[in-house]
């Protein structure tokens, strides 16, 4: 599918079977989602460009990369994408992190905001918005749209599982988007859950079911 970038190393697969799993419990499963997290904000950060700096290796000097450009700024949706801010925060300690508290509706899986704070200049930084799961997009796109109302522009969606419609619906919304996700699943249920998915990702990462 167009802009969506399935990351499809064999690590990140072998990872995503463990969280998968039913039987991988809570430490296990918030473990796998921080080196996930890693892997996939590694790859969603492919297009960062370098520029140079003159430094003194022990034996001689050497003009040598870093990182330039834009600002990154790492934005989570509540509260399972919190798990994916920590871990990619952890080698890009320079970005700023801001926060997007949304649910779905248990009865309409509609998405209900209850909570935003953001980065100052959101228009001059490389925005990646973090969420594990996109099932029917809703999340995904109230998330990019109050961004976009606060001046985002480059922004990339990072998740560990998408559905189809979820994907179809996000690049309608928002074109502009490029998607970043560990794998395609076949559908969602009746409950929108994604199959055959990895269950509820806030529960299994915070031990709440
Ligand atoms: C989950 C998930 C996404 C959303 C995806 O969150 O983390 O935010 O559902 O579904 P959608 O694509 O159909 O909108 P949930 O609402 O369960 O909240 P939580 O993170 O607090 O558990
Ligand atoms: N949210 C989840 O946590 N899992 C799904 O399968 C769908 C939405």
């Amino acid at each position: 599918m167009k802009n969506t970038h399935l990351i499809n190393h064999p690590l990140v697969q072998h990872k995503l079977t463990i969280m998968r799993d039913k039987n991988t419990g809570t430490k296990q499963f918030r473990e796998l989602s921080k080196e996930l997290s890693q892997l996939l904000g590694y790859e969603a950060m492919r297009h960062l460009t370098n520029s140079y700096m003159e430094i003194d290796t022990p034996l001689t000097k050497m003009s040598a990369p870093t990182l330039s450009g834009k600002k990154l700024a790492l934005i989570p949706i509540l509260r399972a994408g919190l798990v994916m801010s920590d871990a990619i925060a952890d080698f890009v300690p320079h970005a700023k992190i801001g926060h997007i508290g949304l649910y779905r509706d248990p009865e309409t899986h509609l998405p209900v905001e209850y909570y935003s704070k953001f980065p100052t200049e959101l228009d001059l930084c490389e925005v990646f918005v973090l969420d594990p799961m996109l099932a029917t997009g809703g999340s995904a796109i109230a998330a990019l749209s109050i961004l976009k109302e606060h001046g985002a522009k480059n922004i990339k969606f990072v998740c560990f599982l998408a559905a189809p419609e979820g994907i179809s619906k996000l690049h309608e919304a928002h074109p502009d988007v490029d998607i970043y996700t560990a794998a395609i699943d076949e559908r969602l249920n009746e409950n929108s859950y994604i199959v055959p998915g990895l269950g509820d990702a806030g529960d299994r990462i915070f031990g709440t079911k």
